[in-house]
């Protein structure tokens, strides 16, 4: 099955190298990670994912929502193209909203939810940063972050801000990607595939070469799992698990908890 995967990604990934590349223009002062260096991708987001996840993304993000339901309302960050809101709004009685700052990412889930529209309940995408929730204090049930910490400017201040806008007690669920600096040959295998093979693979699918750059860096600063507790911690996110998903155990970092009674937003 693994090895079906590895094949699958290859195969795509020459596939996807036919496409048009589009490195470096104009894009010399975006952000990377920012939501205009998600504008450059948006249109092959969702194929880069795909291909990069080995397939694994719906699985990784049904495993987040799992931690989260039930709830009556449910705050996306970094919605992105909105898989996590719109697999959360099959629920049709849960209120639904989806934050990220890319007009293109969010216009790829408009499309999307317009598509699903008979299938889903009501879903509001807003533009927006995780470091400014345009939220009242205490007014979701809960809210997740797929692949998204990683992308904010200020990490701790987006936590706070998550914390701030949940009901005391809500639930809340974090999927990160990070590399592990362990020794083991599977350790070491997951290095080279995020280090070596993902990032080749992200800059041919995306026509971005930053992609190819951001990708692997990104995931080596992220901090590791005992320095993220404590910065959950100190938003006032009472961790209550937190695994490293498959395959394998070499997916992406799933946090989960919810936010502490007594914190004073
Ligand atoms: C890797 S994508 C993840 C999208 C989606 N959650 C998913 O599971 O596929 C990261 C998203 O983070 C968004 N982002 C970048 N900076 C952000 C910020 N400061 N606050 C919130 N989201 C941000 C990007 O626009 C992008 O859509």
């Amino acid at each position: 099955m693994f090895v079906r995967h590895f094949v699958l990604a290859f195969a795509l990934a020459v596939l996807a190298s036919g496409f048009s590349s589009q490195p470096g223009q104009g894009d010399s002062c975006i952000v990377p990670g920012s939501g205009g260096f998600f504008n450059s991708i948006a249109a092959r987001y969702d194929l880069l994912n795909q291909v990069i996840s080995l397939g694994f993304h719906g699985s990784w993000r049904t495993s987040a929502i799992n931690k989260i339901l039930p709830a009556q309302s449910v705050l996306d960050i970094s919605t992105g193209t909105g898989d996590l809101a719109i697999s959360v709004a099959a629920n049709r009685s849960i209120r639904v909203v989806g934050l990220d700052p890319s007009p293109e990412m969010l216009k790829v889930a408009r499309d999307k939810v317009n598509r699903f529209e008979n299938s889903i309940g009501d879903i509001r995408l807003v533009t927006g940063v995780a470091e400014a929730l345009p939220f009242d204090s205490d007014s979701f049930d809960a809210a997740a972050v797929a692949f998204g910490v990683r992308n904010f400017q200020d990490r701790q201040k987006g936590l706070n801000e998550m914390s701030r806008v949940l009901k005391p007690n809500g639930k809340w669920a974090i999927l990160e990607l990070s590399l592990t600096d362990g020794d083991q040959l599977l350790d070491r295998a997951t290095r080279l595939f995020v280090t070596g093979i993902v990032p080749r693979v992200a800059s041919i699918i995306s026509g971005n070469r930053k992609a190819y750059e951001y990708l692997s860096d990104s995931m080596r600063k992220f901090p590791d799992e005992k320095e993220f507790c404590k910065m959950l911690e100190a938003a006032g996110l009472v961790v209550e698990s937190q695994k490293r998903l498959s395959p394998l155990g070499m997916g992406p970092f799933l946090y989960s908890g919810i936010k502490s009674s007594d914190r004073d937003n």
